[in-house]
C-alpha cells in the first residue's frame, strides 16, 4: 500500500498536461464488443479502472493491446473482440469496478446475454442500477436477480421510448450502447449531457451506429445491423483539469493547463473566478492564477453542465482556507461527504448536515495523517496537503491511481513537494 508525503506551502508553477478522460474511455472500451472488428483508441491514461476493464475483456475473449507513441508518450489501445465469446463478465473484477456495469448494454447486443455480481454500494454512498435495468428492459431484455448475481438475455433487442427518472450518466451510455443493436428507434428522455457522452456517440457514430442529440435531452438511436471496427481519440479529463485548477487556486500559484476543453470546465472555471482566481482561457489552453485571498463561494453539484460532483470534494478543501463561509450542497450523491471528516483533522471547520456541508474557511491547515477512502476524496486531501503547513501523509493512493494519472510526477513538475512511499 502506498501513501504520499506532501510537504506543503510550494506555489505551483509551470504547465500540466491533461491526460484522456477516464469516464469516456471506460465506457468506450465496453463499446469494443459490440463489433467483431479491431478497434483503436488513442490518448488513452494508464489508470487502474482502465486496466481492469481491459481485463475483464480479455476475459471474455478479446485481444487488448497497448502501444506508446515514444514522441508524444501518448497511449493507445488495440482491442480486437472477435474471439468474445463469453458472457460472464469475471466476478472480482466487476466488484473492484463499477463501471463493469457499461458491459450489460454491449454484451446484451453481441451475444444476446450477460451476468455480471451485482455492482454493490461505494464509499460515495448507494449507487443503484435500476436506471441501467429498467433501460434495458424496455428494450426487451428478461432480466433475474439472484444471490448477488444479474442475468440479461434477449435475442431480439427492439428500439423503444425510454424516460429516465433522472439523466444517470451510466444508465444513458448503458442503454445507448444496447439500443445500437436494437431493431428500430430508441429515444431517451431526460438524457444525461455530459461531455462523456457525447464522446461516447462520436465513438460509436464512427463504428457505424447511428446516434444522434448526445448533449442534449433526448437521444435518437436508430439500430443498425452491424458494427465496423474504429479508431478514435479521448477527449481530455475534465475533472483532471478541474483538479490542476483547484491545485493552483488553493496554493496561490499560476499554472497553465494543456490539452483541455475550456467548455467542459465551465462551471469550474465560474466558481474559481468567484473565489477570486484569474482564469485566462488562450488557444486551447487555460491558465489559472490563484488569489492572495479566496472568497468563500457557495456550490451545488448537478448533472452536466451544472457543478460537477466529482469536483465536489476538492473545492471544499479549497474553501476550508478562503476568507469567510461556504455552503456546499451535495444533491447528485447520498453520502459525498467523507472527506469532510479528514480535512477537519487538518485543521478545517467543517459541519455536515445531511446533503449541506457548512464550511468555515480557516487561515491555515496544518499536516496531518489522513487517509483517502475513495477517487476525488483522495484529491481533495493532496490538495490540502499541498496547502497545509507541515507534512501530510496521505494513505489510500491506490484509490488516486484509480483516476489520476502520473500524478506526483505532474504535481513534482509545478514544483510541488510530493512523494510516494
Ligand atoms: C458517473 C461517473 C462518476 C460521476 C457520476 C455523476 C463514470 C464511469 N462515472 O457515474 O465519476 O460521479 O457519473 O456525475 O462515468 N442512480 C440511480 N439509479 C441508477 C443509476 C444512477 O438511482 O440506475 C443515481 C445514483 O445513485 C446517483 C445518481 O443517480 O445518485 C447519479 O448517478 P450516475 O449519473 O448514474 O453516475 P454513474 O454513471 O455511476
Amino acid at each position: 500500500m502506498s501513501r504520499y508525503v506532501i510537504r506543503g506551502r510550494e506555489r505551483l508553477q509551470g504547465s500540466v498536461t491533461v491526460s484522456g478522460a477516464k469516464n469516456a474511455v471506460l465506457p468506450m472500451l465496453a463499446a469494443t464488443v459490440l463489433t467483431r472488428e479491431r478497434c483503436v483508441i488513442h490518448g488513452v491514461p494508464r489508470l487502474r479502472d482502465v486496466q481492469v476493464m481491459c481485463e475483464i475483456l480479455r476475459r471474455l475473449g478479446a485481444s487488448v493491446e497497448k502501444e506508446v507513441d515514444k514522441t508524444s508518450g501518448t497511449s493507445s489501445l488495440i482491442v480486437d473482440p472477435a474471439g468474445i465469446c463469453r458472457s460472464e463478465v469475471h466476478e472480482d473484477l466487476t466488484r473492484e469496478m463499477r463501471s463493469s456495469i457499461f458491459l450489460m448494454g454491449s454484451l446484451l447486443g453481441r451475444l444476446g446475454e450477460v451476468t455480471m455480481a451485482y455492482p454493490g454500494g461505494c464509499d460515495i454512498g448507494p449507487r443503484p442500477i435500476d436506471l441501467h435495468l429498467r433501460g434495458l428492459e424496455a428494450l426487451g431484455a428478461n432480466i433475474s436477480e439472484r444471490h448477488g448475481y444479474i442475468h440479461a438475455e434477449c435475442r431480439d433487442l427492439v428500439g423503444a421510448e425510454i424516460h429516465l427518472d433522472f439523466p444517470s450518466v451510466g444508465a444513458t451510455e448503458n442503454i445507448m450502447m444496447a439500443a445500437v443493436a436494437a431493431r428500430g428507434a430508441t429515444l431517451i428522455r431526460n438524457a444525461a449531457k455530459e461531455p462523456e457522452i457525447v464522446d461516447l456517440q462520436n465513438f460509436l457514430n464512427a463504428m457505424g451506429a447511428n446516434i444522434k442529440g448526445a448533449g442534449m435531452d433526448v437521444i435518437r438511436i436508430e439500430g443498425v445491423k452491424e458494427l465496423k471496427g474504429a479508431e478514435h481519440w479521448v477527449i481530455p479529463d475534465r475533472i483532471e483539469a478541474g483538479t490542476f485548477m483547484v491545485a493552483a487556486a488553493i496554493t496561490r500559484g499560476r499554472v497553465l493547463l494543456r490539452n483541455v476543453i475550456p467548455e467542459h470546465v465551465e462551471s469550474v472555471t465560474a466558481k474559481l473566478r468567484e473565489v477570486g482566481a484569474t482564469v485566462v482561457d488562450s488557444d486551447g489552453c487555460l491558465e489559472v492564477i490563484g488569489p492572495e485571498i479566496l472568497k468563500p463561494v457557495d456550490i451545488k453539484t448537478l448533472p452536466y453542465p451544472g457543478f460537477p460532483t466529482d469536483m465536489q470534494p476538492q473545492m471544499m478543501a479549497l474553501l476550508s482556507v478562503a476568507e469567510g463561509t461556504s455552503i456546499i450542497t451535495e444533491t447528485v450523491f447520498e453520502s459525498r461527504f467523507k472527506h469532510a471528516e479528514e480535512l477537519r483533522r487538518m485543521g478545517a471547520n467543517i459541519k455536515v448536515e445531511g446533503r449541506a456541508a457548512v464550511v468555515k474557511g480557516v487561515k491555515t491547515l496544518y499536516g496531518a495523517a489522513v487517509e483517502s477512502t475513495n477517487l476525488r476524496s483522495g484529491a481533495a486531501l493532496v490538495l490540502a496537503g499541498l496547502v497545509a503547513e507541515g507534512i501530510t501523509t496521505v494513505d489510500g493512493v491506490h484509490h488516486i491511481d484509480r483516476g489520476y494519472e502520473d500524478l506526483e510526477q505532474k504535481l513534482l513538475k509545478l514544483g510541488a513537494r510530493v512523494h510516494r512511499v
